[in-house]
């Protein structure tokens, strides 16, 4: 059996972006990111991940959030439970505002060699739109920082499809951020998450969504840009430069095991799923008692699990391989999932080539779409 992989949720930020729906909290309590730190130790104890996991990704919420002093401890406990300079990859979510010189180091120091920066955007006015606590030029900073400490894997975030914004603009963006010579990108496109103040504003007529033939434009200009540039489009959203892919996140699309410590976070081991408390006080009061955190739970079927696969795989570009996925689960999603399969390739949104399942050209913007239809089929 392959181990789990470990992720590590810091629930901390500056700001709540107007966007986001992930699990992060406002908060400026020094108490609470103590307590934070030390319940993590504990929960780290209690789950005792694997001490060379395959990957390790620490993301938020904003991990650069907490101050150096705190950083490095939150670091020292992780080094407790696992040997990072040991592991494949190692990856650390940075934030513009609250990334320097010093905790770029202390993260090097530690183990971690892949750095991904949130930019989202290099436009001032979007950047105020979206929420950020940073302006374009500390995303130079930050991917200076970083450099200077050592990392050499440098991923950054960015964002189209914003209300207005072109082809042209987008590829503004793209020319800024290729400047900064990062070594993997990811593109996303803007969703309103329910719950989010975007989409409370959309719903209030305030923000009107973008238009969305010039939508379809901008990703399919991002994959001839960005390939033409040298990166490589492994999955829908994400083009792997001098960097490669990022391991983690094929482990997770690929239904791989790992275990998530930290308020929110998931864990996964063979169709067992699970999610922490998502309130930092919740999840610190049951680890404090050696309870386990977990909020939610739940076990798949085989069957679910078959269409969850072909949802998770179909984005990357090698497609899903329904053969091995039969193999691995002893459900072959060709017959259990005929009807959807013969619905996405009759729209001519994804093709059957060979063992796998592909999404096509047309299919590439609604690779959540095609997914969906196998999950609707359980
Ligand atoms: C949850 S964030 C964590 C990273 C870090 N805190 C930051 O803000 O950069 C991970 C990435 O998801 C993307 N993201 C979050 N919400 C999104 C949304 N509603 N639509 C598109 N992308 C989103 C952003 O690009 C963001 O960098
Ligand atoms: S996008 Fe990042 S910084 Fe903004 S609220 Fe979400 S996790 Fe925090």
């Amino acid at each position: 059996m392959a181990l789990p992989s470990l992720y590590v949720h810091v629930p901390f930020c500056v700001v709540k972006c107007g966007y986001c729906d992930f699990n992060s909290y406002v908060v400026d309590d020094a108490a609470v990111m103590d307590r934070f730190v030390r319940a993590l130790d504990l929960e780290l104890a209690a789950v005792a991940p694997p001490s060379v996991p395959p990957t390790v990704f620490v993301g938020g919420g904003t991990p650069t959030y907490l101050d150096a002093a705190r950083f490095e401890s939150f670091l020292a406990v992780l080094r407790t439970h696992v040997e990072l300079d040991r592991v494949a990859e190692v990856t650390i979510e940075a934030n513009p505002e609250s990334l320097d010189r010093t905790k770029a180091q202390l993260a090097f120091d530690a183990g971690f060699r892949r750095a991904s920066v949130g930019a989202q955007s290099f436009d001032a006015a979007r950047l105020r739109f979206l929420d950020r606590a940073h302006d374009a030029a500390a995303v130079g900073r930050a991917v200076a920082d970083l450099r200077a400490a050592g990392f050499e894997n440098i991923s950054l975030d960015l964002m189209f499809g914003l209300p207005g914004q072109t082809v042209a603009e987008w590829e503004r963006d793209l020319e800024t951020a290729l400047a900064l010579e990062p070594d993997h990108l990811s593109c996303y496109h803007l969703t309103f998450e329910p719950g989010t103040r975007l989409t409370r504003d959309h719903r209030q007529g305030r923000v009107a969504a973008n238009d969305e033939d010039e939508d379809k434009r901008m990703f399919l200009r991002t994959r001839e840009l960005l390939h033409a540039r040298g990166f490589e489009a492994y999955e829908v959203s994400n083009f792997a430069g001098p960097g490669g892919p990022c391991r983690h996140n094929d482990h997770y699309w690929l239904q791989g095991d790992y275990i998530g410590v930290g308020p929110g976070a998931s864990s996964h081991a063979g169709g067992w799923r699970g999610t922490n408390l998502k309130a930092v006080e919740a999840w610190a009061q049951a680890v404090e008692r050696g309870l386990p955190p977990t909020g939610e739970a739940e076990t798949l079927t085989r069957r679910q699990r078959a269409a969850e696969a072909v949802w998770l795989g179909v984005r990357r570009t090698a497609g899903v391989d329904l053969v091995a996925v039969a193999r691995r689960l002893g459900v072959d999603p060709r017959a259990a999932f005929e009807g959807a399969l013969r619905r996405v390739t009759a729209a001519g949104l994804a093709l059957c080539t060979g063992d796998s399942l592909v999404l096509t050209e047309e299919g590439l913007p609604f690779g959540d779409a095609v997914g969906t239809a196998f999950l609707e089929d359980v």
